[in-house]
């Protein structure tokens, strides 16, 4: 893998709904190697101020080796994005990637269904860019509470029939984007998932259920995980897999869905737990 601590500059941070922003940059050596559902470590500060202190992990949406330039999906949701979404053109942005697996279209398949909850759209978007050049149809489902949760249609490949799905029906289908994949489950070949754990869960039980109709599909799934150091290194990230246990950053995001068993490497304290017997 070949990864860069890289100065990248801002190109624009553009609104696209009220809580989405578009944030483009020059990062032409990270451009040249990232592949869509690796992700970016990012400084979300000044380097003088280093506060918050932590990288935050972005997914590649658009990757343009060409021009040297890739974008972020972002969701404002605290300090860290909300500075990235703040700085002005031109601004240096530290930017180390690309990291981790990525997702790839299975050798022989043809009709590839993205499934995307929420921010979870971001990876998908420069998975849709590639599928033209390699022959492959492309269904992306969108899935968000509101339509402000969701991509607007200009920011996804033109080639790529796209659907959205709203819980309170101001965009698209009223309901969960899983109900829209149940509807497309039999035309694809293979599937790409990536959004909030408790979607990407029905998502694996929808596929158990319509195998046995339409036969398995290769799913690939994208789990989001809190980061430390991004890098496979202090294990803050782990997940339990069929294989046992495996860093979201280095042997993820992107997982065989049949692979994975929902079961996060550290368990929550239990707060009540009794106390241990004096001297113990
Ligand atoms: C591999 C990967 C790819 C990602 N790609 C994108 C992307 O393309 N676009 C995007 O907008 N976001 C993406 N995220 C999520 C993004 O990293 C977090 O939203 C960000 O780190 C929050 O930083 P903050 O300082 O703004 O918020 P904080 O102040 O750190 O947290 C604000 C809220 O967000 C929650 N949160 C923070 N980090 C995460 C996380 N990693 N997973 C789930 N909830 C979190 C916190 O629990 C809290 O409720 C990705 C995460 C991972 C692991
Ligand atoms: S974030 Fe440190 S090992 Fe994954």
């Amino acid at each position: 893998m070949t990864r860069t601590l890289e100065t990248a500059r801002v190109v624009r941070n553009q609104r696209i709904t009220p809580r989405l922003w578009w944030c483009e940059y020059e990062a032409p050596q990270i451009a040249a190697h990232a592949r869509p559902g690796q992700f970016a470590h990012v400084l979300c500060s000044e380097p003088q101020q280093l506060d918050p202190l932590l990288r935050r992990p972005l997914s590649f949406s658009r990757i343009d080796p060409r021009r040297g330039r890739v974008a972020f999906l972002l969701e404002t949701v605290g300090r860290g994005t909300a500075w990235l979404a703040r700085q002005p053109a031109g601004a240096p942005i530290d930017m180390l990637g690309p990291l981790g697996t990525s997702f790839e279209f299975q050798p022989g398949g043809a009709r590839a269904l993205l499934v995307g909850g929420g921010i979870g759209l971001a990876p998908l978007l420069a998975l849709a860019d590639l599928a033209p050049a390699r022959g492959v149809d492309v269904r992306l489902l969108a899935g968000g509470r509101t339509a402000e949760h969701v991509t607007p249609r200009a920011w996804v490949d033109a080639r790529a029939h796209y659907l959205a799905a709203t819980d309170d029906g101001s965009l698209g289908r009223r309901g969960f984007v899983t109900d829209l994949a149940e509807r497309h489950f039999g035309w694809s070949d293979q599937i790409f998932v990536c959004g909030p754990t408790p979607m990407m869960r029905a998502m694996a039980r929808l596929s158990a259920r319509l195998a046995s109709t339409f036969g398995q599909r290769p799913t690939f799934t994208s789990l989001e995980a809190r980061m430390g150091c991004a890098m496979g290194v202090c294990y803050s990230c782990v997940v339990k897999t069929s294989r046992g246990v495996e860093r979201v950053c280095l042997e993820g995001p992107v997982f065989e869905q049949s692979a994975l068993t929902w079961e996060w490497g550290h368990e929550a304290p239990q707060l009540d737990a009794p106390a241990p017997p004096p001297g113990a």
